[in-house]
């Protein structure tokens, strides 16, 4: 490991050692595979390249003081692949076999494993898809997991700093009763162009309203998104978000810090009364908001007028840290030891 460089990683595709496979045929999950190979083969005519029917999920493990590796949470992301099978009518993905294969991607490539001081994680790239032949829009017969890890650093410019976001009208994430509860590929495909103009314009991300009124914040491409007034922490409801596992678990150390948390309707005006925002997600952990621009308005919200993030954004982020990197005790159960 002597060519990475720990303290400098990006957010990026980096090979290691071993991935983990598993198949779906005749009805049945197979055994899990050890591969280090990073192709497979793949069927012409395999509905998840013509007719995206796939999924993935994103977690970190991390490296402790005490040099022992801790994964976080795993087995929600399995449910939430689960739900992201029953939405697209994959093959489900049992818990068991999930968080099998997640914890021998860890184990076979711990050297990846970001020292405790670096601050980096082992990001692990659980993926699913359906790999058997269809030309009619109907699920396939055989379907394919892959995990597969890489060490990363921080998702956006910076790391525990804050930047702009945009919030852009001329955008849709996805659609109230649409895939956007879903972990899946196509949102991210309908996220790239309106990323791009963002990122163009200077901003780390785009905000989405609510595709049908156009009123209430949803979320950014990768993140969930989150306010606090009042000793309060609010964060939207909404039918078309991803239900992140950081946004769940930071809900549970707000009230721990004795806060109120609110899910619920966010409209866009109501940004005026935040005294911080972030937008929150395994890859983003927290990503404090330096200001929003609603760029239809020519409106601008400030969260930080010195650029610095907001006392409780840093107290949730060390908070929920001090769990995933073991300096905290793990009251919740959240951890894995490998
Ligand atoms: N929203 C979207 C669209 C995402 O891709 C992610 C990343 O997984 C999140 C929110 C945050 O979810 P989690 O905290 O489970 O990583
Ligand atoms: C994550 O936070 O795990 C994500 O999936 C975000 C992005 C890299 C798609």
């Amino acid at each position: 490991m002597e060519n990475i460089d720990w303290n400098n990683l990006g957010f990026g595709y980096i090979k290691t050692d071993f991935n983990i496979r598993c198949t779906y045929k005749n009805g049945n999950w197979g055994d899990l595979e050890v591969s280090d190979s990073e192709y497979f083969p793949m069927h012409i005519s395999a509905t998840a390249i013509h007719y995206g029917q796939e999924s993935f999920e994103g977690l970190k493990a991390f490296r402790g003081k005490d040099s022992k590796v801790r994964i976080f949470r795993m087995d929600e992301n399995a449910r939430r692949m689960q739900d992201s099978s029953a939405g697209t009518l994959m093959a489900q993905m049992p818990v068991d076999k999930f968080t099998d294969a997640v914890k021998k991607a860890v184990k076979l490539n711990e050297k990846f494993v970001p020292p405790y001081e670096s601050g980096a994680s082992l990001y692990i790239r659980p993926v699913l898809f359906g790999s058997g032949p269809q030309i009619g829009v109907k699920p396939a017969d055989e379907y394919m997991f892959i995990v597969f890890v890489m060490p990363v650093g921080p998702y956006f410019k910076g790391g525990f700093q804050t930047t702009p976001f945009v919030i852009m009208r001329e955008f849709d994430r996805s659609a109230p009763r649409g895939m956007g509860k879903y972990k899946v590929g196509g949102n991210y495909a309908a996220s790239l162009v309106a990323g791009k103009k963002a990122h163009e314009l200077g901003y780390s991300n785009i905000f989405y309203l609510d595709a049908k009124e156009k009123k209430y914040i949803d979320e950014c491409g990768a993140a969930n998104f989150f306010g606090i007034k009042n000793n309060t922490y609010i964060t939207p409801k909404s039918l078309s978000i991803l239900p992140s596992i950081t946004n769940k678990s930071l809900m549970v150390l707000a009230e721990e810090m004795g806060m109120k948390v609110e899910q619920r309707q966010v409209p866009v005006e109501e940004l005026s009364t935040f005294e911080e925002t972030g937008a929150c997600g395994t890859a983003a952990v927290i990503s404090p908001i330096q200001r929003i621009d609603d760029y239809d308005e020519n409106k601008s919200y400030v969260f930080s007028k010195d650029g610095k993030p907001g006392p409780v954004s840093e107290k949730l982020y060390n908070k929920l840290r001090a769990i995933q990197y073991g300096d905290e005790p793990d009251k919740y159960g959240w951890v894995t030891l490998v």
